[in-house]
């Protein structure tokens, strides 16, 4: 699948069949995530794969419906570095694009904005000056969910200024 494919189908999918996701399979996804551009190259990551069951169940609190996820992949960030958030939603959206490409499902679970971040901070053994980002729930789809409703192309493109003539 190529790229500009992977996009149009990438989609929430917040439904697994519970099935275990093979390791090299997760190591290509988090290899994506890894190649993603990054503020003065600084790549201020890291990226903790989980995929042992009674973590997940654990890491689920912060999405019920990811507990028959095969792995979730918690996107830890240095917010040190100017442009982490940015960096991370880079990585996030490589691995999600990648994941898709795979035939797998996957769902951005914001993580540092959410009440659970410390606890899961301590489950996973991640130091306490650095971000969980999100948590990326990867799974094989129980179905491929339908599009959400985007705004057109239309609504959103503007040519050469930001002409409210366009709308
Ligand atoms: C920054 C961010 C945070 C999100 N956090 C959550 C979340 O905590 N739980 C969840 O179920 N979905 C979460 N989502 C997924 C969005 O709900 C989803 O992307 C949106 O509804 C559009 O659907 P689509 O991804 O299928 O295009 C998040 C997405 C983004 C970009």
């Amino acid at each position: 699948m190529d790229a500009l494919e992977a996009i149009g189908k990438r989609r929430s999918v917040r439904e697994y069949s519970g099935k275990p996701i093979p390791k090299k399979d997760l190591e290509i996804i988090v290899d994506a995530g890894r190649l993603a551009p990054t503020g003065h190259n600084h790549q201020p990551w890291d990226f903790v794969v989980i995929t042992n069951q009674p973590t997940i169940q654990r890491l689920s609190k912060a999405a019920d419906w990811s507990t028959e996820a095969g792995a979730i992949i918690a996107v830890v960030m240095d917010p040190v570095r100017e442009y982490w958030v940015e960096d991370g939603a880079a990585a996030i959206e490589n691995m999600m694009l990648a994941a898709t490409a795979m035939g797998y499902g996957t769902c951005w679970v914001q993580g540092n904005a959410k009440p659970h971040e410390a606890e899961f901070k301590l489950l996973l053994n991640v130091p306490e000056h650095l971000n969980i980002l999100a948590l990326v729930p990867v799974g094989v789809p129980v179905d491929w969910p339908v599009a959400k409703d985007k705004k057109t192309l239309e609504e959103v493109l503007h040519w050469e200024t930001f002409s409210i003539t366009n709308h």
